[in-house]
């Protein structure tokens, strides 16, 4: 192999999301939830995906999954995966044999991905020989691994329901679910929310040792800044179903460019600084509606904002090297 294709192997994104739109169908027709979304995930970083509630994180997963449910719909775009190829136009075999292998995930919704009906030591089971594992003891051995270092009594789990785990032990499961088939690229989403602060730092630290560990792709969707902050290399930050600002964590949160972006740092002295100063974020987060208008999703709640940013919406334009930002107010020098 020559020095150049292993520099570009050895380079190249985990992920490539490209042109991708998402739209949910509402009583009001298609409105988009993932709006022309670029992105690179970096191979054996973590990357954090930041946003309030409502800003298209879960959706843009679950698009890079190809596992958007009804009512949403993937209208266009490509995700190609390191070693799989585009999860949206290959085969559906494949595309199934590559989640949980190449691609694993902790849903948002982890509480409730679990079957209530089958003890979760069958759960194990079953997952193997969906996906061909030839030695099911070694996989049971490795999930009893995996529950013994998140902390929990693995045997006991393991024979347990569903019903019979608190929040915060179902929320360990999935971790365990989502790493036990050894895939390189783990989805976080909000993994951790139901766990009380001490657990939550807890399991944080398990994941980045395990992400070191295995030279894990990480990507940890969350609404914590201090999350992005403890934990990622690079940090996407969405509003409005868009990436509005991209980079590397430690230089975006000592100088967020985009105004939606600062205001996430100052709503939280700790990361800005400045502990008399917290600024909560002032009024409500975009809703798909606000996603129709023409000009940018932020307008709204912009303290910037110019006559030009309600007319036409901003695209992601590289502000310095591995630096990208949506907005007019900084791309704009005329
Ligand atoms: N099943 C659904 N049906 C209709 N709208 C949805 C559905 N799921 C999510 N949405 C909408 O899509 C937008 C993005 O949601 P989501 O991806 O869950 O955001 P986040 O994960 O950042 O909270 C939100 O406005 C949300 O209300
Ligand atoms: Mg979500």
């Amino acid at each position: 192999m020559s020095a150049e294709l292993k520099h570009k192997q050895a380079t190249a994104p985990a992920v490539q999301v490209r042109g991708l739109n998402v739209v949910y169908a509402t009583n009001q027709g298609d409105l988009p939830a993932v709006r022309q979304v670029d992105l690179d995930i970096e191979a054996r970083k973590i990357t954090g995906i930041i946003g309030e509630s409502g800003s298209g994180k879960s959706t843009l997963v679950m698009a890079m999954m190809n596992a958007v449910g009804k009512p949403g719909q993937i209208v266009s775009g490509s995700v190609e995966v390191l070693g799989v190829g585009d999860m949206l136009s290959i085969d559906r075999e494949r595309q199934r044999k590559a989640r949980g292998k190449e691609l694993g995930l902790v849903f948002q919704a982890a509480q409730n991905s679990l079957n209530p009906l089958r003890r979760i030591g069958h759960q194990v089971l079953d997952l193997g020989r969906s996906h061909d594992v030839k030695d099911l003891r070694d996989l049971l051995r490795k999930a009893k691994d995996l529950l013994t270092r998140l902390g929990m009594d693995a045997d006991r789990v393991l024979a347990s329901y569903q019903h019979e785990l608190s929040g915060g032990m179902r929320q360990r499961v999935g971790i365990m679910f989502a790493l036990i088939l050894d895939a390189k690229i783990v989805i976080l989403d909000e993994a951790t929310t139901a766990l009380d602060m001490l657990s939550q730092a807890s399991v944080l630290e398990i994941v980045r040792e395990l992400h070191k560990e295995r030279g894990l792709t990480t990507i940890l969707v969350t609404h914590d800044m201090g999350v992005v902050a403890d934990m990622a290399d690079r940090v996407v930050v969405m509003y409005g179903g868009e990436i509005v600002e991209e980079g590397p964590s430690e230089f975006v949160l000592s100088h967020p460019a985009h105004p939606y972006t600062q205001g996430l740092v100052r709503a939280i002295p700790r990361i800005s600084g400045d502990i008399d100063r917290a600024v909560p974020l002032q009024g409500a987060p975009a809703d798909l509606k606000t996603y129709l208008e023409p000009g940018c999703p932020f307008y709204q709640r912009c303290p910037v904002a110019m006559p030009k940013c309600q007319e036409s919406r901003p695209t992601s334009l590289a502000v310095s090297q591995d630096r990208k930002v949506a907005c007019f107010k900084v791309t704009d020098h005329d």
